[in-house]
């Protein structure tokens, strides 16, 4: 096993595949964008109690963002995050400058076809694709025996998975649950931008999945009498909806009986902050 004492911020790929050559135990990789709250300390918790050396990387990744001022704003909190990732066991912090991981020579893609077109993708064209293509550097200059992701974001989460299976990466990929907060909203950097007003307003996420996986749990099959239950939730608690759907759990295909289990995927705008949630229902 790599002994480290202190927790290494590592900005260099040659640096890091240079300590991880000599790590003995398994490696476990968190990918993060920073801003750290406890759904990215539960991914971090995980891999510390699985791995021999845990890697975060912390990355804004510009181009999965599909609005400049969005990423202008992401939040940044360099200090607190390092505290927050070594508090919660972290070996070594990855935090590459945007030419380490895109020289100018950098022209590649990566399309994880329907999974990432859809739903997602379909709002926010090329996200998903930028997602996939980070997570594939990042798994390739670390290649860790263990990937964590949160089901905060299930599509990216299923779209990662599809990647590693057609692709033959040689890692595993943990998940963990969505963290909430005790009122119910899923934890999100974004949520940072919220007003209190707006945090209450953001509930009608939570609590239209609630609704929905009671209907379901009550016998409701008609994914269209869920989806008009969950809408009035959300209208009544003002979100402007891009959209709601009941999917198959792996595909994303919408379905319109449910026959077992099925996502319920939400993506709406609280004011001018885009949020979004789902549930197994
Ligand atoms: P980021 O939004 O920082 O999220 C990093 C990881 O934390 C992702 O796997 C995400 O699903 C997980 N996560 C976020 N909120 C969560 C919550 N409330 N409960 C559980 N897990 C949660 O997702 C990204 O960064 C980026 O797209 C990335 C994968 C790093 C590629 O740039």
């Amino acid at each position: 096993m790599l002994q480290i004492e202190e927790m290494r911020l590592i900005k260099t790929v040659k640096e890091l595949k240079t300590i991880l050559a000599a790590a003995t135990g398994s490696v476990g990789l968190v990918p993060t964008m920073g801003a750290i709250h406890q759904g990215h300390v539960a991914l971090l918790t995980k891999a510390r109690s699985d791995c021999g050396t845990v890697v975060a990387s912390i990355f804004v990744n510009p181009h999965q963002f599909n609005i400049k001022n969005d990423y202008l704003n992401y939040p940044k909190n360099l200090s607190t995050d390092l505290e927050i990732m070594e508090n919660s066991g972290v070996d070594i912090v990855f935090k590459p400058n945007i030419e380490e991981i895109y020289p100018n020579s950098f022209t590649t893609t990566v399309n994880v076809k329907s999974l990432s077109d859809r739903l997602e993708g379909a709002f926010r064209p090329g996200h998903l694709d930028s997602v996939a293509t980070i997570v594939i550097k990042l798994l390739n200059i670390c290649q860790p025996n263990f990937v964590y992701f949160g089901q905060k974001d299930i599509q990216q989460l299923l779209m990662i998975k599809r990647m590693i299976i057609d692709l033959n990466i040689q890692t595993n990929l943990v998940s963990i649950d969505t963290v909430r907060d005790k009122d119910g909203l899923a934890l999100s950097s974004r949520n940072n931008h919220l007003t209190e007003a707006q945090k209450q307003s953001a509930l009608g996420l939570y609590s239209s999945l609630k609704s929905a996986s009671n209907l379901s749990r009550n016998g409701e099959k008609s994914a269209n009498k869920i989806k008009s239950e969950m809408e009035q939730i959300l209208l009544s608690h003002n979100l402007d909806i891009d959209y709601l759907a009941i999917c198959d759990s792996e595909t994303l295909d919408e379905v319109t009986y449910i026959n077992g289990a099925a996502l319920a995927v939400i993506a709406a705008y609280c004011g001018n902050i885009r949020l979004i949630d789902n549930m197994l229902i």
